[in-house]
């Protein structure tokens, strides 16, 4: 059986430790998408460890984590993950595609130049541009680098090309010389990934797919442009892994209890000033990979619903139920209005600030959540919230994280 985790929403929403909790079961953890722009927060025993580019499954002996075809990689970052782990005992069982795009210096110096003019809020981790090289046909890839001639004519194509905006501040013997070495250091890791995986699949071993950012933040179902640059729905699983999308058995979506976004772009049900702070402070709403203070606001069941469409959620998980607990009175969007006319999500709405959410309001549960361990013993208020996003979603939840902690998850009835 092979298990897909998917962030329904702008990403954040805990996948990181649902990864962790699940991977027990799993032989292969696959990182498909995205790079080091992710920031997976992992707390066993009050260790936390945050994953940017390897899976979060490797804190578990025996695993092996896979980084496919469809990361974009930056070797120094992956390396200084590594050592991270290193200096914590753990090595971990590792496996990286040739077939990966390499995150190039330069590709970080044009996202801070294209923020200039675009303002997304990116990461500025390099990753728009390393994918707009891949769909440009010049990507460098980390195979180029088995051959020197090879880099080196990729390389000063890419810095020809570019000129006009690098300025000639990249140097290609530099490049040249550290990214050789830092092949080296990668080199016991490459492999061919999308061959190892499919031979797991027929020799029935299980694999967990682990989604980076969030449906949402989809280069073509997300709120384009304030998205990121590579396909963060279940379908990046097969072009981002060459794994046929019929080996995916179950898809399961995480979701906050409430809705979180980083960077810029539209978000109907986002609280300003007090409510928001509110949310931020108990949830500790600060970015995994930058710091930056994340927006809070309202659950979104209509971005929701959109989103368990997209990738055909078949299981859920909510997360963070536990922030919620000291507000006496909880809303939820369900639904969109343009000019008093109901509307969908839809990826290409160019003013959101038409958009007017329509709330309905539920009683909080006043009471901390986070020792619960049984779903019968949450407060009758927090079953009902939870009943009413599984009705209007149409998906059964099957878990419910009321903490940072792997034992601070409750299985559903
Ligand atoms: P990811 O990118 O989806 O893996 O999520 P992040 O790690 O960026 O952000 C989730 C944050 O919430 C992390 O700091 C987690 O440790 C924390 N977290 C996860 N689940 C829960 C939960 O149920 N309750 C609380 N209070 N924190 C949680
Ligand atoms: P995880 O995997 C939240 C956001 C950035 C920005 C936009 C584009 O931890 O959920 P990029 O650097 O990717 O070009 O930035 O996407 N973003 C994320 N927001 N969680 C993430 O990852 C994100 N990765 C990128 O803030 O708005
Ligand atoms: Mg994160």
């Amino acid at each position: 059986m092979n298990l897909a985790i998917i962030g329904l929403q702008w990403g954040d929403e805990g996948k990181g430790k649902i990864v962790d909790l699940l991977a027990k079961d799993y032989n292969y953890i696959v990182r498909y998408q995205g790079g080091n722009n992710a920031g997976h927060t992992v707390d066993v025993d009050g260790f936390e460890f945050v994953f940017h580019l390897l899976p979060s499954g490797v804190l578990h002996p025996k695993k092996i984590g896979v980084i496919s075809e469809g990361v974009v990689v930056n070797p120094k970052e992956l390396l200084k993950e590594l050592a991270l782990l290193e200096e914590k005992g753990i090595t971990p069982n590792l496996y990286i595609s040739l077939g990966c795009h390499l995150i190039m210096p330069y590709h970080i110096f044009i996202d801070g130049a294209m923020e200039e003019s675009q303002k997304i809020g990116t990461t500025m981790r390099g990753i728009g541009p390393a994918y707009i090289d891949k769909v440009g046909r010049c990507g460098i890839r980390i195979a180029d680098l088995l051959d020197k001639k090879v880099f080196a004519e990729k390389l000063e194509l890419n810095l020809l090309q570019k000129d006009y905006i690098l300025k000639g501040k990249f140097k290609k013997e530099e490049i040249i010389n550290e990214y050789l070495a830092l092949f080296e250091r990668i080199k016991p890791y490459l492999a061919d990934t999308r061959y190892i995986l499919n031979k797991a699949i027929t020799d029935g071993e299980p694999i967990l797919f682990e989604g980076a950012q969030g449906t949402l933040l989809d280069i073509a179902f997300g709120t384009y442009p304030y998205v990121t640059s590579s396909h963060t729905t279940v379908g990046g699983i097969s072009v981002g892994t060459g794994i046929p999308s019929n080996k995916i058995s179950e898809i399961m979506g995480v979701m906050k209890a409430y809705t979180t976004r980083v960077g810029e772009g539209p978000f109907p049900t986002e609280l300003k000033e007090e409510e928001g702070e509110r949310l931020r402070m108990k949830g500790r709403e600060y970015g995994a990979t930058t710091g930056r203070p994340r927006r809070c606001g309202w659950l979104d069941l209509v971005a929701a619903r959109y989103a368990t469409q997209v990738n055909g959620i078949n299981s859920l998980v909510i997360t963070k139920l536990d922030v919620l607990s000291d507000l006496p009175k909880i809303k939820v969007c369900t639904e969109y209005r343009i000019n008093n006319k109901p509307c969908e999500f839809q990826s290409w709405i160019s003013d959101w600030s038409k958009v007017e959410p329509v709330y309905i309001e539920f009683p909080g549960w006043m009471k901390e959540i986070d020792k619960v361990k049984e779903y019968s013993e949450l407060p009758k208020e927090a079953k009902d919230y939870l009943a009413a996003i599984e009705e209007m979603l149409g998906v059964k939840i099957d878990l419910i994280s009321v903490g940072p902690r792997r034992d601070q998850t409750i299985k559903r009835d």
